[in-house]
């Protein structure tokens, strides 16, 4: 009987391979579907933990049974091949199973996180880590990947930015398709060979106050233009897979959202492919004050569309019953299950020694250059005083480099490194002991780790500093102070760092700072002290290196912020596609708060969009980013000042490199659409590219945007451009464009 089957899903791949015959494979996979129990529709439903070595016969044989669909948390070879073996030779129908595992930001090799790719704002060279990491995973085994996460975020206090590609959806979108292609290719298989998993749906990053798992309230015409955007492109992008996430949804939690799984992805964009949970959230619709018991909880879950129980026992459990009670229907089951089974075809999984073969003639090629050059191109030069940046290597007899994160293996790689390899680190102390030799360098870590208040490791590193002629200082935040579940309400460097830095600075050399950190920081009171900020976040295996690269000037620095960085904590959220109001902030304007005259008049001050004591504006805008060269722009021209939607708007200047140095600047282009029937943000990036330019080099630049690209949803989720005037500007950060206007007309 078994063997019966594995022939017809044989017969059945490869006729889908060969001809194409939709009807016919959709004919074969139904009748598949109607050959099964019940216990094995529900295995297929069921995502269960990898065992510990004792549980493992137990679990070898739900496998057996059919009860078990796929399996996460593993990553030896041999036992994934145990686990496959047993379910393509030993279950009744013998079909293979989805093996999960989160490659998030690289698998044994580590790119640098997430934010921090996105920083790079280079797709093409996120696809290519992308693909590194998917070799690397595939070979072990994995089939799919529990990424990439594309929620939307303007809340640096919560852990899980870290993660996201920031704040803006345009931007994380291009990032997410990068990271889908690199899994999926075009194809799942022979192609490539990972499913990718868009996730958290929806709206995760916008938990209150930036506390992981927090509810979420966020209204409909929001989520259509921004929190839904990048997931959209992904489905667009045939990704195989969607994540809910753990949070309730303007009161209904998102793994039991009808509207979100159901009516919106399923049904509104026509999604084929299938909906795990989150990690135990089915249970949690209990703790959500959702559902009375686990059997409640299936039957809402399984109502809302979601196809897959991760990590629970709530599908496994009870849908039998719900089934035997006539609460739900075995139509229902087998809708679920096709949409697995579908993307466990169309992975090869059923092609299983050929797709092994195919994997092992595809090994990953030595990936240390991507991730040192994805590094290099993700870190952002936020200060540079006196031009301090790069440093000089004839001019210095010593470099003390000093700071809890200068010299250590783990922590420099972020959160979710599960399968990372620490002996592929190379560290800062590593790299500039290559760079300047051991003998100029003065070492000093000062303290035990970022958060330790401990004060007495600050002296040595004023001994260092003062034999010194500049000082690195190497500072941030350790893995574990960001990523889930790490959320943090302060944000300015923990412990006794700002202690150590100030003290540094009363030596009067000058002190380059280098922060590794998983989020945007307050660095508002070590910023004075300091000649030069380089921003690596969390750099990943080669962060050393590609640090050496640009402090020695060998490399330009060109990554640009993926999301504003606050001056303080109590201006979150800020960021900068917000909406105009009705009393608009004039930053001339703004009068500080010391010299306001006591009994003022309570009108006397702007009534505007600010805050008394800090103004509007941020540390640093979105887009932001220095380099070691200066470029111009000139006054952008439209082809016209007037389009149909159907036009294209051309816009065009000419970039100059002004300084001596080669470089890559990243270009941004950025949209206004003045008057809607919904207010519009007062400005959202609508294109980006880098261009590079040799020292005095000047280039045209000419960007073609669609009139359709300018329009917005409607809380329906329909697509709406409206005729009116708009702009169309260009510049180096969202902060600094210059624009020209236009009209749209019907
Ligand atoms: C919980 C996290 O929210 C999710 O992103 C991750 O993929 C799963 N656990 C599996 O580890």
């Amino acid at each position: 009987m078994r063997f019966g089957w594995m022939v017809l899903v044989w017969g059945f791949v490869l006729t889908a391979c060969s001809s194409g015959e939709e009807g016919k494979q959709s004919r074969e996979l139904d009748s598949m579907l109607r050959s099964m129990s019940v216990p094995e529709l529900v295995g297929q439903m069921n995502l269960v933990n990898s065992p510990s070595k004792e549980d493992e016969e137990s679990f070898l044989n739900a496998i057996r049974r059919g009860e078990i669909g796929g399996v996460l948390n593993e990553n030896n070879p041999e036992r994934i091949e145990l686990f496959q073996r047993t379910a393509l030779n030993e279950s009744p129908k013998g079909i293979p199973l989805i093996i999960g595992r989160d490659v998030i930001h690289g698998f044994k090799l580590i790119f640098p996180i997430n934010l921090a790719q996105a920083a790079s704002w280079n797709p093409d060279l996120v696809q290519a880590a992308a693909a590194h990491s998917a070799r690397e995973a595939a070979r072990a085994g994995i089939n799919w990947t529990f990424s990439p996460m594309l929620d939307i975020t303007r809340d640096p206090r919560w852990g899980r930015v870290a993660e996201s590609f920031g704040e803006d959806p345009f931007l994380a979108a291009q990032m997410g398709v990068a990271m889908v292609k690199a899994y999926q290719g075009d194809s799942l298989y022979p192609e490539s060979l990972l499913a990718a998993c868009a996730k958290h749906f929806a709206a995760y990053g916008a938990v209150e106050g930036g506390r992981d798992y927090n509810t979420v309230a966020v209204p409909r015409i929001d989520l259509e233009n921004i929190h839904f955007r990048p997931f959209r492109e992904a489905a667009k992008h045939s990704v195989a897979s969607f994540m809910t996430a753990f949070h309730e949804l303007n009161g209904v939690p998102a793994t039991a959202n009808r509207y979100l799984i159901q009516e919106t992805l399923k049904e509104q964009w026509g999604y084929p492919g299938f909906v795990v949970s989150d990690w135990a959230s089915v249970h949690e619709l209990k703790n959500h004050g959702f559902a009375t018991s686990d059997a409640e909880a299936a039957h809402l879950a399984i109502g809302a569309g979601l196809d897959m129980e991760m990590s629970g026992s709530c599908y496994s459990g009870e849908l039998e019953k719900l089934l035997a009670e006539g609460k739900i229907s075995r139509n229902q089951l087998e809708a679920s299950v096709r949409r697995i089974l579908e993307v466990k075809m169309k992975l090869g999984l059923f092609q299983y020694d050929e797709r092994r073969a195919t994997i092992a003639q595809r090994p990953p090629r030595k990936g240390e250059d991507l991730a040192r050059e994805l590094a290099v191109q993700s870190a952002v030069l936020l200060k540079n005083k006196g031009q301090i940046l790069p440093l000089k290597l004839e001019s210095i007899q010593q470099l003390a480099l000093i700071g809890p994160l200068a010299d250590n293996r783990y922590e420099q790689l972020g959160t979710w490194i599960f399968d990372g390899d620490t002996l592929l680190t190379v560290t800062p102390k590593m790299a500039f002991t290559n760079w300047i030799g051991a003998n100029k360098l003065l070492y000093e870590k000062a303290l035990a780790n970022t958060r330790s208040a401990d004060t007495r490791g600050i002296n040595a590193a004023l001994e260092a500093g003062r034999h010194s002629d500049v000082m690195v200082v190497v500072v941030g935040e350790e893995s574990i102070l960001s990523g889930e579940a790490h959320s943090r309400a302060h944000l300015g460097l923990p412990g006794a760092q700002t202690k150590l830095i100030q003290n540094l600075a009363e030596l009067g050399k000058p002190i380059v700072l280098v922060v590794m950190a998983g989020r945007p920081l307050v660095l508002s009171e070590v910023e004075p002290f300091v000649e030069a900020i380089l921003y690596l976040w969390h750099p990943g295996s080669m962060g050393g290196s590609a640090l050496v690269d640009l402090i020695s000037g060998k490399r330009n620095p060109s990554g640009k912020l993926p999301i504003t960085f606050p001056q303080t904590e109590g201006q979150i959220p800020i960021y900068y596609a917000h909406k105009n109001t009705g009393r608009p902030v004039d930053e001339r304007n703004h009068v500080p708060m010391e010299t306001i005259p006591e009994r003022l008049f309570q009108t006397s001050l702007p009534n505007t969009n600010h805050y008394l004591d800090i103004g509007s504006l941020p540390a640093y805008p979105f887009g932001y980013g220095l380099s070691y060269t200066e470029y111009a722009y000139s006054e952008p021209h439209l082809n016209s000042d007037t389009f149909s939607r159907s036009d294209t708007v051309e816009l065009t200047f000419i970039l100059q490199n002004r300084g001596s140095f080669a470089g890559e600047e990243i270009v941004q282009v950025y949209f206004r659409d003045f008057v809607a029937s919904r207010t519009r943000p007062v400005k959202e990036l609508v294109h980006f590219e880098r261009v590079s330019l040799q020292s005095g080099e000047e280039k045209q630049v000419k960007v073609a945007i669609p009139v359709q690209a300018l329009g917005f949803y409607n809380e329906e989720g329909n697509y709406l451009l409206e005729p009116g005037e708009f702009y169309l500007g260009v510049g180096p950060n969202e902060a600094s464009i210059q624009y020209q206007t236009f009209h749209v007309i019907d």
